[in-house]
């Protein structure tokens, strides 16, 4: 389980995100970047953040702390936008939230130097999750107290869109070449030879037992949530063995 807080007052909306992601303040008094179960592209978006995201983290990579946020939507009422107000309003229940790195910067490329080991620990990673989504159109990467952080897992493991045919999409290779930290050298072989091993079985079972029950029910062929847990499970673990040969456009790579 994540950790649960409660929304006690929706502060803005985080205008870049296309999600429309907002600042909310919890119960706890924390101050959370919240990702919301009524948004256009649905919870499955937050399933992945949840699966990448705690997946990231036990590989050694920064990640912002993730928590469930409880939504009342009539916290959405007093909203003059009438668009976050529908946001709100449809999405009643458990939500995403992460802390909000105060002060962060957009990862620029020209502004911030990686190593190859850190950069191939990236591009290795994001090829296992299938990440489309760090581009330099769009980093999703922040620097933030003198470190790169890792945030927007939402468009990752497209085959859990179509879970008949997962197991052959995630035998795809994986294009690097428009990847965000393509030109600083990725040393994509020394990740993988640190990190494939540890994505054993029980680290993904730990990792997917965070996602919440609520976001897994009524998934079409899956009777419970553990099955499908075992779904989003059985690709990564299949992955991390080969994916390494699979990366293409960067250099050193086929
Ligand atoms: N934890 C955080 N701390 C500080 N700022 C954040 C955090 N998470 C997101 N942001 C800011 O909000 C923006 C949008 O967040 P994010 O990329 O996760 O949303 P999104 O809706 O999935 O966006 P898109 O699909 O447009 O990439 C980020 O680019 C970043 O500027
Ligand atoms: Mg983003």
């Amino acid at each position: 389980m994540l950790r649960e807080v409660t929304a006690t007052r929706y502060i803005t909306p985080l205008r870049e995100g296309g999600s429309l992601p907002g600042l909310v303040e919890a119960d706890d008094r924390g101050t959370y970047v919240m990702k919301f179960t009524g948004a256009g592209q649905g919870r499955k978006t937050l399933v992945a953040e949840v699966v990448c995201g705690e997946l990231a983290r036990r590989l050694g990579f920064r990640v912002p702390r993730l928590v469930t946020i409880g939504l009342d939507p009539v916290l959405g009422l007093g909203e003059p936008d009438p668009e976050v107000q529908e946001l709100l309003k449809s999405s009643g229940g458990t939500n995403l939230g992460m802390d909000f790195l105060s002060g962060a910067l957009g990862f620029d490329p020209l502004a911030f130097e990686v190593s190859p080991e850190e950069a191939g620990r990236i591009v290795w990673f994001d090829a296992l999750v299938n990440n489309v989504d760090r581009s330099w159109r769009n980093p999703n990467l922040l620097v933030w107290q003198g470190d790169l952080w890792l945030i927007d897992h939402g468009a990752t493991m497209i085959w859990h869109h179509n879970w008949p045919g997962a197991e052959a999409s995630a035998a795809r290779p994986y294009d690097a070449s428009e990847h965000v930290l393509a030109s600083f050298a990725p040393d994509v072989a020394a990740a993988a030879a640190a990190l494939a091993p540890l994505v054993t079985a029980e680290l993904l079972a730990e990792v997917t037992a965070k996602i919440p029950d609520v976001w897994l029910s009524d998934e079409p062929g899956f009777d419970t949530p553990d099955d499908l847990r075992r779904a989003y499970a059985r690709p990564l673990a299949a992955r991390a063995a080969v994916v390494h040969d699979r990366i293409q456009g960067i250099e050193g790579s086929k």
